[in-house]
């Protein structure tokens, strides 16, 4: 056993799986910028009262999932906390830089890490990925349509196959406090039914009940009275306008009352992605929604905003389910060695020289025999051995194309046109 491990609930990237990720965060770039998303970046942790208020002070994430920070100096203590999740930030960030006063809406994105104290299973870690998406300033439903593609898209253009955008809508000010009511009547009627800590949340937070993941309550909730069902015009009306825009688009989405969400910001669209066929407590892709009321909540002036967040870790885990492995490491154009074996110094200067005009080269450092040096540049994955030998002196080395198994002399002035040129004329040859 090693000393010390990577702390529960996080894990070490290691190249190939780093590879994967790369991978994942190129697709989220090229489709953020063909969509007008500007990448941003929040700091890793804020004033846990972003949290609180943004996300909600009775969720699991604030509840139960949010790293506070203590500072060990000053009055700091117990204020910070390291963000669970990018929209609360955003919108923070969003408030301070006053970018009210730009033409709307705002469009961002936000790829990095989020911490959630969460109990560590497969898919679910206390350090993950998220690529973040915003678009604040408008109060939809067409943008609505478009972030909810724009996921799906993301997906496709992953390589994973088959995925599904669950919709819902949670209603706002005007029709949710009646609603909640009558959810809070029909659960005290059935009190006994309770867990204390459920009994608790029915008085703060009767939404959060649909959302228990405790079995003996799943009956329970499928009789609860619907959100759907209670809409007041203008969110019946909002919800069905962003179905028309999705079907405008070949978008079909399930639509699923009781899809809350755990997070408070949410007004009217709420969604998530799932593989098709997953079913019960099988883990979300993927998931977001309005938030018409968190600008305000957060000190701005009453805005819009619509916004998603994909989990990287969980598109990783089911992309190799579905055997995609990650794609596979590719070899160096070249890798310099040398018959002389202590020779080190030439062998890294030729490299050094090769990679300062572009190419991928690497040098064999050990001081080894000239044979061994040739096999660790076959195991490698290198197009060419550069074999440094007594005719350096007249500006010549050896090439050897591991490859088609010739070899030839070539001029060291125009070693690196010659190599790229090979390697360009094998590609595409
Ligand atoms: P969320 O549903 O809490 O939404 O998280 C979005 C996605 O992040 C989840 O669907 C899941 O794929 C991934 N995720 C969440 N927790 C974990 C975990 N512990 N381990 C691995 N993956 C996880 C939000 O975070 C909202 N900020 C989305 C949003 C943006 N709404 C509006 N704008």
């Amino acid at each position: 056993m090693p000393q010390f491990r990577a702390p529960r609930g996080t894990r070490d990237l290691l190249p190939a799986e780093r590879a994967a990720f790369a991978r994942l965060e190129g697709v989220a770039r090229d489709l953020a910028a063909r969509y007008g998303y500007a990448e941003m970046d929040t700091p890793l942790f804020e004033e846990s009262v972003v949290f609180e208020r943004g996300v909600g002070a009775v969720t699991d994430v604030v509840e139960k999932e949010l790293f506070r920070v203590t500072a060990t100096r000053g009055e700091e203590g117990e204020r910070w906390a390291l963000r669970p999740e990018a929209t609360a930030g955003i919108v923070r960030a969003y408030i301070q830089h006053g970018m009210q006063a730009l033409p709307q809406p705002v469009r961002v994105s936000l790829c990095g890490p989020m911490f959630r104290y969460d109990r560590p299973q497969a898919g679910r870690y206390r350090e993950f990925w998220q690529w973040d998406v915003e678009a604040i300033g408008d109060p939809g439903p067409a943008v609505d349509a478009e972030l909810i593609e724009l996921g799906l898209r993301f997906y496709a253009s992953s390589g994973l196959a088959g995925v599904d955008v669950h919709l819902n809508s949670i209603g706002d000010r005007a029709c949710r406090p009646a609603y909640l009511e009558r959810l809070r009547a029909y659960f005290e009627a059935h009190a006994d039914a309770l867990a204390p800590a459920e009994a608790e949340r029915l008085k703060v937070n009767p939404l959060r009940l649909l959302d228990s993941k405790d079995p003996d309550l799943a009956a329970l909730i499928a009789a609860a009275p619907r959100l759907v069902d209670h809409l007041c015009d203008a969110c019946a009306s909002h919800l069905a306008a962003v179905q028309a825009h999705l079907a405008v688009l070949g978008i079909e989405p399930h639509l699923e009352p009781t899809l809350v969400r755990g997070l408070d910001y949410y007004t009217r669209t709420a969604f998530e992605f799932y593989r098709q066929g997953a079913t019960g407590q099988q883990q979300a892709l993927g998931g977001g929604g309005r938030y018409d009321g968190l600008v305000e909540l957060l000190g701005g002036k009453p805005t819009p905003g619509i916004g998603f967040a994909l989990g990287l870790d969980r598109v990783v885990l089911a992309l190799a389910e579905q055997g995609q492995a990650a794609a596979p490491a590719v070899g160096p154009t070249a890798i310099v060695v040398g018959a002389d074996a202590e020779d080190t110094a030439t062998r890294l200067r030729l490299a050094t020289d090769l990679r300062a005009a572009g190419l991928a080269v690497r040098a064999d450092l050990a001081p080894r025999k000239l044979g061994r040096q040739l096999e660790g540049a076959a195991r490698d994955g290198a197009h060419f051995a550069v074999i440094v030998g007594d005719e350096l002196a007249h500006g010549q080395v050896q090439v050897r194309d591991l490859q088609a198994g010739t070899q030839r002399s070539a001029n060291v002035a125009d070693l690196a046109r010659d190599l790229s040129r090979g390697q360009a004329g094998h590609r595409h040859g």
